[in-house]
C-alpha cells in the first residue's frame, strides 16, 4: 500500500457516498483486501466482517469459484450489447433466478443496482396498467421508514426523511403506509413482531382517499433494512397481498437485502408464503462482486406486454449494462456456491443460535432495543445528548479501530448481517466484539 493513499491530504478528490466525508478523511477506515469472513486493512489488520460488506457478500469474500468465473468471463466475452442482442449466460441466469423465485415469478429484467431495480419495477407497474387499458393507475405507494435506493422513483416511495428533503418533490403521485415499528409494543422481539399486522389495513384508507383506479403498485421491503432492520409484523405481508388482490394493485417486494438467504430462504417471499407481483433484487445475487440488480416479474405481468406487432419493442426501458457478461458469470458462480454449500439452509439452521447470541446483549449500557431475524441483528443505542447518530459513529469507529470488526450503523443502530458462510464460532466472536464495543463507548 503506497503511503499516498494513507495520507489524509490525498483523500480529497473522492466525494464518498453516504459518508461523513470530513470525519472520514480525518480518520480513514481503509480496507485493502478480503477473504471469506474477513477484511484486511492495508496495513494487514484482520477484521471480522459483521455486515457482509453492505448486506451484499452473502457467500463470503473473494471466493475462488466466483473469482475464477469473473476472470474467465473477462477473457471470453467482455461485453455484449443487451438491446437486440443476447449472450447465453444472461438467459441461463434468468432461468436460474426464475427457478429460485416462488410461484409464477418467472421472467427477469436486469439492472445494475438496487436503485435501478426499484425504478425498473415502478416503471413496469405503471406501464403494465397502461398496456392493460388502465392508464389512470399511476400512483405508487411506499412506506414510512422504507428504503428503496436513491433514484427519483426510489426516494419518492421511500420513507427516509434525509433522502427526501433535499431533492424536491420527486414523483408527484405517491403515498405512504405507516411505519411498522413501534418500540412500546415490539421491543426485544425475536423474528416477526406479534404486534402490527393490522397496520396493513391502512392500505384500505389510502385506497379510500385516492381510489383504486388511480393506484398502480405498493412497494415494501419484507424487512426494512436500511432504517434499522425492522421485520414485517406477523400477518402484515399476507394482508397487503389480500388488499392488493382485492383492488387490482400490483404488490412489489423490494428484496435487495432480504434476497439470497438473508432470512433463510432464497427470497423472503418464500418465508412468508406470499407471492408478490414483482421482486427487486441486487447485492447478494453476485455476492457483491460485480454490480447487478433486477426485477423478477410474474407471468401475467410479462404476458401483458407481449402483444402488438412482433417487430416492436415491448418495454422502452433498459441499461447499457443490463445482464453484463461479467455480472452474469459472477451471479451464476455465486448461485452455485449458495447451492453447493447450502448457505440458505445454514442461515435457517443458525437463526435461533444467532438470535440467542444477539439478544444476550440486552442490559448493556444504552441498549434500548434489539431485533433479530434470519441472520440479521439490530441493536438500538440511546442517542447521545449532543446529536443523533454520534453514538452510532462511535460504535463503528470503536469496532473498526479497536475491536477488529466491520459493522454497519444506521443512525444509532448497529446493524449486523455477516456472510452466510458463518458458523457458531463466528457468531460468538461477533457478539463478543459488539458487547465490548458497546461497553467501550458507554
Ligand atoms: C431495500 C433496498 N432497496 C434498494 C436499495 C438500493 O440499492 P443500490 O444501493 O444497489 O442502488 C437498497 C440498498 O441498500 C435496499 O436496501
Amino acid at each position: 500500500m503506497s503511503q499516498s493513499v494513507l495520507a489524509p491530504n490525498d483523500l480529497e478528490a473522492y466525494w464518498m457516498p453516504f459518508t461523513a466525508n470530513r470525519a472520514f478523511k480525518q480518520a480513514p477506515r481503509m480496507l485493502g483486501r478480503a477473504k471469506d469472513m474477513h477484511y484486511f486493512t492495508p496495513d494487514g489488520r484482520k477484521l471480522i466482517d459483521a455486515a457482509a460488506g453492505l448486506w451484499c457478500c452473502n457467500a463470503g469474500h473473494s471466493r475462488d469459484p466466483i473469482v475464477k468465473a469473473i476472470q474467465d468471463q473477462a477473457a471470453e466475452l467482455d461485453f455484449s450489447p443487451p438491446f437486440q442482442f443476447g449472450h447465453p449466460k444472461a438467459f441461463q441466469l434468468a432461468t436460474r433466478l426464475a427457478d429460485l423465485a416462488p410461484g409464477d415469478l418467472d421472467h427477469v429484467f436486469f439492472s445494475n443496482s438496487g436503485s435501478e431495480a426499484v425504478d425498473t419495477a415502478l416503471k413496469i407497474a405503471i406501464a403494465f396498467h397502461n398496456v392493460s387499458g388502465q392508464g389512470a393507475r399511476q400512483r405508487l405507494i411506499g412506506r414510512v421508514r422504507g428504503y428503496h435506493g436513491v433514484g427519483f422513483g426510489g426516494i419518492a416511495v421511500g420513507g427516509m426523511v434525509a433522502n427526501r428533503k433535499f431533492f424536491g418533490s420527486a414523483l408527484p403521485a405517491t403515498d405512504h403506509l405507516p411505519a411498522t415499528y413501534n418500540r412500546a409494543e415490539q421491543a426485544f422481539t425475536r423474528g416477526e413482531p406479534e404486534w402490527g399486522g393490522h397496520l396493513a389495513d391502512e392500505l384500505e384508507n389510502i385506497v379510500a382517499l385516492h381510489d383504486a383506479s388511480t393506484i398502480a403498485a405498493v412497494i415494501v421491503e419484507p424487512m426494512a433494512g436500511s432504517t434499522g432492520a425492522l421485520p414485517a409484523p406477523r400477518g402484515y405481508l399476507q394482508k397487503l397481498r389480500a388488499i392488493c388482490d382485492k383492488y387490482g394493485i400490483l404488490l412489489i417486494f423490494d428484496e435487495v437485502i432480504t434476497g439470497f438467504g438473508r432470512l433463510g430462504h432464497a427470497f423472503a417471499a418464500e418465508r412468508y408464503g406470499v407471492v408478490p407481483d414483482m421482486i427487486t433484487f441486487a447485492k447478494g445475487v453476485t455476492s457483491g462482486t460485480v454490480p447487478m440488480g433486477g426485477v423478477i416479474v410474474r407471468k401475467h405481468v410479462y404476458d401483458a406486454f407481449m402483444k402488438g406487432p412482433e417487430h416492436a419493442v415491448e418495454l422502452f426501458h433498459g441499461y447499457t449494462y443490463s445482464a453484463h457478461p461479467l455480472a452474469c458469470a459472477a451471479a451464476l458462480a455465486t448461485l452455485d456456491v449458495y447451492e453447493k454449500e447450502h448457505l440458505f439452509e445454514n442461515a435457517r439452521k443458525l437463526e435461533s443460535k444467532w438470535a440467542d447470541a444477539v439478544h444476550s446483549l440486552r442490559g448493556l449500557p444504552n441498549v434500548e432495543d434489539i431485533r433479530s431475524i434470519g441472520i440479521v441483528g439490530a441493536i438500538d443505542l440511546a442517542p447521545k445528548a449532543d446529536g443523533a447518530g454520534k453514538r452510532g459513529l462511535d460504535a463503528m469507529n470503536e469496532a473498526f479501530h479497536r475491536q477488529d470488526m466491520l459493522v454497519r450503523v444506521a443512525g444509532d443502530t448497529i446493524a449486523l448481517s455477516p456472510p452466510l458462510m458463518l458458523n457458531e464460532n463466528h457468531i460468538a466472536e461477533i457478539v463478543d466484539k459488539v458487547g465490548k464495543t458497546i461497553r467501550a463507548i458507554a
